[in-house]
């Protein structure tokens, strides 16, 4: 038997939080004990505008729940600002989900300055913002739990959505990071993969997917990522329609480039081992940036000692067909 997962004595900021997922991790979070900072700029999908609205129907819901809450109304590009709102109510910041998001689809040829501005300011610089100025409150208390907010759209490429892509890539890589920063003072860094109708896929996704895909499906998720008992850190999840999984990037065998370490790298020698190069039939994970630089290191050792048999096993055509 598993306990309740509770929030108690816990601080939340949702970002965003004033419709489609952030909306219901702030509700499912309040219900479970933790105070929460409804952050909601309140303007439309494509970032024009700005209303208190939003904010104010979900802390209304939350409070009607018996839970506690209170609106901020903040852009996230203002994040000290967003952080500030929660020191200030509650005195301290738990838990960071950064969900807040924009959408400005273009083709690339047709992306103006300012599609793509806007939605990296929101997604990424959003994002960072936040973070910047939580992580001094969660050093401190030696606990943090944040969520960055990626996309099947970065992750795979999307017709129309060349910032959108970017940015949410971009969030990829600053949750790395994030994790490896924060890993000394117990603060966890995560990303979310959704999908979800919202008014953000509405028109998008087909009718009968759209249908199954309630935010309220991964809040739960992203709720558990978000507690003290979940040990991950820097995992990529992607969740929709009440299912989820870990992705993560894989590394092929790859090829040595040259017969011997003597020797220089061309462009036809590339050609020729290009087969091995792409092969990723025995691909791996790999953990951190230190196991890529190793397995450089131990390519040029054995290329250094004329290790045949090592050299052999990561060019054995090349060396076949061009010494
Ligand atoms: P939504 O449009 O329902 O919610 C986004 C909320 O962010 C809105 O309430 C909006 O007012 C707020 N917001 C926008 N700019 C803001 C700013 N500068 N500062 C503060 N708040 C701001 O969209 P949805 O679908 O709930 O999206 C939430 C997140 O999930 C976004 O980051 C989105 O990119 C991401 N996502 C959603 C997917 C989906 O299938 N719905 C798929 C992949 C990612």
């Amino acid at each position: 038997s598993t306990s309740t997962l509770r929030y108690d004595g816990r601080v939340a900021v949702v970002t965003g939080a004033g419709a489609g997922l952030g909306r219901e991790y702030a509700l499912l979070l309040a219900s479970r004990g933790a105070k929460v900072v409804v952050n909601d700029l309140g303007g439309t999908h494509s970032g024009e505008g700005a209303s208190q609205r939003a904010a104010d129907i979900v802390v209304d819901e939350i409070r009607a729940a018996g839970g506690e809450a209170v609106a901020d109304y903040n852009s996230v590009i203002d994040g000290s600002k967003v952080i500030e709102t929660a020191i200030k109510a509650f005195g301290r910041v738990d838990i960071l989900i950064n969900n807040a998001g924009i959408l400005r689809d273009r083709s690339i040829v047709k992306t103006s300055d300012q599609d793509w501005d806007l939605v990296h300011d929101v997604h990424l610089k959003g994002s960072f913002k936040c973070t910047q100025a939580a992580f001094p409150h969660m050093k401190k208390q030696n606990y943090g739990r944040i969520i960055m907010t990626s996309s099947n759209s970065g992750i795979y490429g999307n017709f129309g959505q060349a910032n959108y892509s970017a940015a949410k890539m971009g969030l990829v890589g600053l949750a790395n990071t994030t994790a490896i920063e924060g890993a000394k003072n117990n603060i966890h860094c995560n990303v979310i993969i959704p999908t979800a109708a919202s008014r953000m896929t509405e028109g998008i996704l087909p009718d009968m997917l759209f249908n199954e895909l309630k935010p309220k499906l991964i809040a739960p998720v992203v709720a558990y990522l978000c507690h003290e008992s979940c040990e991950d850190n820097g995992s990529y999840i992607e969740s929709a329609a009440g299912w989820a999984t870990k992705v993560h990037t894989a590394r092929g065998k790859g090829a040595v480039l040259r017969p011997t370490i003597e020797d220089t790298v061309t462009p036809e020698y590339v050609e020729k081992v290009w087969s091995k190069v792409t092969d990723m039939s025995q691909a791996k994970h790999l953990e951190a940036i230190a196991h890529a630089s190793g397995s450089l290191l131990e390519v040029l050792e054995n290329l250094k000692n004329g290790d045949k048999d090592a050299v052999e096993d990561t060019f054995t055509f090349a060396s076949r067909e061009l010494i």
